[in-house]
């Protein structure tokens, strides 16, 4: 037992978070990439584990294309939680949060859920990354990234709303012993 705790905290120097056996796992078959769009002027940053719906988005629906934010889970896995998803038809705004009460909260304000859009980590564990969370009160519209820098710079037009989440650690696919 003090042997495996020994081991993942070498693996995890760096991490502040004491971690357990139970939070650590392969990623399984469950790893899903976690595609990115936004709509021009209008801006609506769009997240789904759905490449048909991603898809529709891009084709049809004026988004533009913008890779992928990052790998989540499809299934609760370890110690993830759901990234429950809501949009605003009035606002065009996608919101996206593992907090209940926020989603009460956006709920009563006329987003409607759309139900769990992935399920990742509510802090940092396995060398998982942060998910950077802004908010642009013009355009009414809620950002996530990994990318410090990308965050850094969005932050000309976009209010600082924290970690949202934490994603599985970059090159982390299925089978690999990093989540
Ligand atoms: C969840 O959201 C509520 C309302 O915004 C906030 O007061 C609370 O601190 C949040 N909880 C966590 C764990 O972030």
């Amino acid at each position: 037992m003090h042997f495996i705790f020994a081991s993942l905290a070498a693996l995890i120097v760096g991490s502040v978070v004491s971690v357990t056996a139970q939070t650590c796992t392969t990623c399984g078959s469950i790893m899903q990439q976690f595609w990115r769009s936004n709509l021009p002027g209008k801006l609506d940053h769009f997240y789904t584990t759905d490449n048909t719906q991603f898809l529709t988005a891009v084709n049809s629906q004026g988004y533009k294309p913008e890779g992928v934010a990052g790998g989540v889970f499809s299934t609760q896995l370890g110690s993830s939680v759901a990234f429950f998803g809501l949009f605003n038809s009035a606002l065009v705004d996608h919101f996206y949060t593992t907090n209940a009460t926020e989603v009460k909260e956006f709920e009563a304000n006329g987003y409607v859920l759309q139900g769990t859009a992935a399920f990742v980590y509510p802090r940092q564990v396995c060398g998982s990354v942060p998910l950077y969370r802004t908010f642009n009160p013009t355009a009414v519209d809620h950002f996530y990234t990994t990318n410090p820098l990308e965050r850094d710079a969005s932050l000309s037009s976009y209010v600082d709303q924290g970690i949202a989440a934490y994603l599985p650690a970059p090159g982390a696919t299925n089978n690999s012993p990093l989540c």
